[in-house]
C-alpha cells in the first residue's frame, strides 16, 4: 500500500494481544505527562533527527508515535513532498494524535494502528523511534524487522533515555530516593531504563551500517520545577508496579506531596536537577543487506 494512502489497520492483531503492556497506560494525566516530556526533549530530537539526515521528500516510519510528537516534528523535516506514517498500538493515543494532525492541517503525515513488533506494510525511506525501544522485550528483533523495511541505504534513527544519568548534584537524600523507585519500577515492569546507554550496540546487532551515536545532557535549576513536576508524574503512572513490587508502599511515596517536597529539598540544597539524558543513534542499511 503506498504510504499516502497509509490507513488503521489491525496489524499484528493477535501479536498486540501477546505483546507487554506499555508500562504508562494512557489516562489523561498521562498525555498530559507525555506532553510536558515530549516538550522537554523537542530540541535534543530535533538535532539528533537533523544530525542522522533526516531531509526534504523522505517518506518515514514512526515507531510507537503515541500522541504524534515526533511524527509532527519529522512532517516539517521532509516537508510537503515527504511523507510520514506513525504506528502506535494505542487506540487512544492515536485518537488524540489524529485530532491534533487535522486541527494543525498537517497532510503529510498519518497514523496507523499496529504492533511495532510486527508492522509490515510499506518500505521507507527512514524509520524512526523515540522512547519505544524503552519498552520492547527484544528490541534488536525489531530493528532487524524494520531494517528490512528499508531501502538500500537507507536510515533507521533510535532516541530514548538513559534514565541512569538522573541525580541531584549535590545528592539529595528523596530525590536520590525517588530516582531509585522509578529506576527499579521500570525494571520491575518489564522496561529497560537505560537503554539509551546501548542505542550503538543495538543498531549494530540489528544489521545497520555506519552508525553513530552520541546524548544530550539537560541541568535544571534548583528552582525550576520541570524536575520534581517530571519525577513526580514519572512515579504516579509507575505506582502500581512498585507498590506491587514491594519497593515502596504508597505511604512512603506520598504522591499527593512528593513534588512539593522534591522541589523543596533541592532549593535547600542547592541542588542541580539532572533528568534522563537523551541518547541518539543512527545507523543505515548495508548495501545490498
Ligand atoms: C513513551 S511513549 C513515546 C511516544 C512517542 N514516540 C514520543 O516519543 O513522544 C511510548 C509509546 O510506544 C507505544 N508502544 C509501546 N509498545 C508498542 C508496540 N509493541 N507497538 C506499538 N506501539 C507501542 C505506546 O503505546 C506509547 O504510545
Amino acid at each position: 500500500m503506498p504510504v499516502a494512502q497509509a490507513r488503521k489497520t489491525d496489524h499484528g492483531g493477535e501479536a498486540m494481544q501477546e505483546a507487554r503492556t506499555y508500562s504508562l497506560g494512557a489516562s489523561d494525566s498521562e498525555l498530559a505527562r507525555l506532553d510536558a516530556q515530549a516538550a522537554s526533549i523537542a530540541a535534543a530530537t530535533a538535532l539528533f533527527l537533523r544530525s542522522a539526515g533526516i531531509s526534504p521528500g523522505m517518506r518515514v516510519l514512526d515507531l510507537g508515535t503515541g500522541l504524534g510528537h515526533v511524527a509532527f516534528q519529522l512532517s516539517e523535516l521532509v516537508g510537503s513532498e515527504g511523507a510520514v506514517v506513525g504506528i502506535d498500538r494505542a487506540t487512544e493515543m492515536l485518537a488524540v494524535a489524529e485530532q491534533r494532525r487535522v486541527a494543525a492541517g498537517i497532510e503529510n503525515v498519518s497514523f496507523v494502528e499496529g504492533d511495532a513488533q510486527a508492522f509490515s506494510d510499506g518500505i521507507f525511506d527512514a524509520v524512526v523511534g523515540r522512547l519505544i525501544l524503552f519498552h520492547l522485550p527484544e528490541p534488536v528483533g525489531v530493528l532487524r524487522h524494520h531494517a528490512g523495511r528499508l531501502e538500500q541505504g537507507g536510515l533507521m534513527v533510535m532516541i530514548d533515555f538513559d534514565a541512569g544519568a538522573v541525580r541531584s548534584e549535590p545528592p539529595v537524600p528523596l530525590f536520590e530516593q525517588a530516582r531509585g523507585w522509578m529506576i527499579e519500577g521500570f525494571r520491575l515492569d518489564g522496561a529497560n531504563p537505560t537503554v539509551g546507554t546501548r542505542l550503538g550496540p543495538l543498531l549494530r546487532d540489528a544489521g545497520l551500517t555506519d552508525v553513530q551515536t552520541f546524548g544530550v545532557q539537560s541541568y535544571l535549576a534548583a528552582d525550576d520545577p520541570a524536575g520534581p513536576a517530571l519525577l513526580t508524574g514519572v512515579l504516579t503512572s509507575l505506582a502500581p508496579a512498585i507498590v506491587a513490587g514491594g519497593l515502596a508502599t504508597e505511604e512512603e511515596m506520598a504522591l499527593d506531596s512528593l513534588r512539593e517536597r522534591l522541589a523543596r529539598a533541592l532549593q535547600a540544597g542547592g541542588a542541580i536537577g539532572l533528568p534522563p539524558a537523551v541518547a541518539g543513534a543512527w545507523g543505515r542499511r548495508r548495501a545490498g543487506a
